[in-house]
């Protein structure tokens, strides 16, 4: 009996579960809980960490799973981690829908980093209007550069914020470059701090900011484990097929 565990999170993995479920296929479909309502899903959800790597073996065996998508959002390094080694330990097949990192195009002035450090450390200097696209989870990083005035744009509204100057944004993409770049222009932004997310979703910042002549700090990916990489959603099902799944319609 199939039961596939989708590790998600992005737009891919909802895109994923819309075909799962169309198809009949035994899922689950799990969030990491960082945002207050995430997005309802097609598939039952569970929602939290599993408890490193040794959990998740155990939720992989107690829940007689199968097959595990990891899904999640490329610098999701360490929940890409913990997904090979369970994956390995409980003998369930594992793959990973990954999304081309973007590349830099005509017109685009973007300055790589590797790293968010290496994104704070590029930020000493003279102040100047920032639109920090990073998420939450590393704001508190950048409370080392307090002289810049500060974009952010959250899924949820923040509690308290470690960033003396800034406008927040409360709103979840995806995004469309023109409203970008009004965006950027009515908050004078004068520099990008991007992670190479990939994907479409989030792309609208960087086409505004390539349209503005506004440079780019591009915090480059981190390193993930070598696993089946699959691009998009035709593969997944394809690859399913071939592992023995019945994918019904
Ligand atoms: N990082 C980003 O920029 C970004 C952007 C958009 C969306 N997301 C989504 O947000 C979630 C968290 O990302 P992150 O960068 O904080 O991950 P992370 O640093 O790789 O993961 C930290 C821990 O969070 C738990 N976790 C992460 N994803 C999970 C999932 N889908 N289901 C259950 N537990 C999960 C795991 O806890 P245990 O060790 O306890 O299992 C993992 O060890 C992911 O689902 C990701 O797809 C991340």
């Amino acid at each position: 009996m199939t039961h596939l565990l989708i590790l998600g999170g992005t737009t891919e993995a909802n895109a994923l579960a819309k075909a799962v479920a169309e198809r009949g296929i035994p899922a689950t479909y799990s969030y990491a809980g960082r945002v207050e309502n995430p997005r309802p899903q097609p598939l039952p959800v569970r929602v939290g960490g599993f408890g490193g790597v040794e959990g998740l073996a155990r939720y992989l065996r107690d829940h007689a799973v199968t097959h595990v998508v990891d899904a999640t959002h490329p610098f999701a390094a360490q929940m890409s981690g913990n997904a090979v080694n369970a994956c390995r330990e409980a003998g369930v097949t594992l793959a990973a829908l990954t999304r081309p990192a973007w590349t830099a195009q005509e017109g685009d002035n973007w300055r790589h980093v590797a790293d968010i450090d290496g994104a704070v450390a590029a930020l000493s200097g003279a102040p100047q209007r920032v639109f920090l696209a990073v998420g939450r989870m590393h704001l508190e990083d950048f409370a080392a550069q307090p002289q810049h005035h500060y974009l952010l744009r959250l899924v949820d509204e923040p509690d308290a914020l470690s960033l003396p100057n800034c406008d927040v944004v409360v709103a979840r993409g995806p995004f469309s470059e023109e409203n970008d770049r009004a965006l950027l222009q009515r908050l004078g932004i004068e520099l990008v701090v991007s992670k190479n997310a990939g994907g479409t979703g989030a792309r609208a910042k960087l086409d505004a900011a390539r349209a503005l002549g506004v440079p780019v700090l591009m915090i480059d990916r981190p390193a993930l484990p070598q696993r089946t990489e699959l691009s998009n959603v035709a593969q997944v099902l394809d690859w399913l097929d071939h592992s023995g799944v019945n994918l019904g319609v």
